[in-house]
């Protein structure tokens, strides 16, 4: 559950540019504080030089909670995967933005700007941010996720 007083990042690349400036100009509507962290056109650019900055902020704990967008989502929540406190989803539909939260305790959503109509990424959104980590048996299973043997 994400709380609407603090600032919320978001990032993409070229593929997932006008998807991230359509949620943010939606989650402002919302009365969301957001962080535009690029990239800032539609030119070609690697996603990895927008994406390690938001996740490496939120993996030190300067935001909470991010959104991250490329073409497919993948190369994104790849990035963001690399960070130990980062739980990055990759989420098409509601049930997967539910799930990622209730369950995996995610703290940043990857969107395949790509393939996904714009007005369900907002309800996904809407979704993954207000949906509290259910806690119980999944907090001992989120935290084996960093532990590397
Ligand atoms: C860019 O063309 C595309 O490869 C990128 O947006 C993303 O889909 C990578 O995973």
């Amino acid at each position: 559950m994400f709380d609407k007083r603090k600032t919320l990042p978001i990032a993409s690349d070229h593929g997932g540019y006008e998807l991230k400036e359509f949620l943010k100009k939606n989650l402002i509507k919302e009365g969301y504080k957001i962080k535009d962290l690029g990239t800032y056109s539609t030119e070609s650019v690697d996603y990895p030089d927008y994406i390690h900055p938001l996740a490496k902020l939120v993996n030190d704990g300067i935001y909470e909670m991010g959104i991250i967008i490329c073409g497919s989502g993948n190369g994104a929540q790849m990035t963001a995967n690399k960070y130990l406190k980062i739980r990055a989803a990759l989420c098409w539909n509601k049930e997967q933005a539910y799930l990622c939260r209730l369950h995996n305790n995610a703290n940043i959503i990857s969107l395949p700007g790509r393939f996904i109509d714009f007005n369900n990424a907002f309800k996904i959104v809407n979704i993954f941010l207000t949906t509290k980590f259910e806690g119980g048996r999944h907090i001992k299973r989120v935290e084996k996720i960093s532990r590397i043997k």
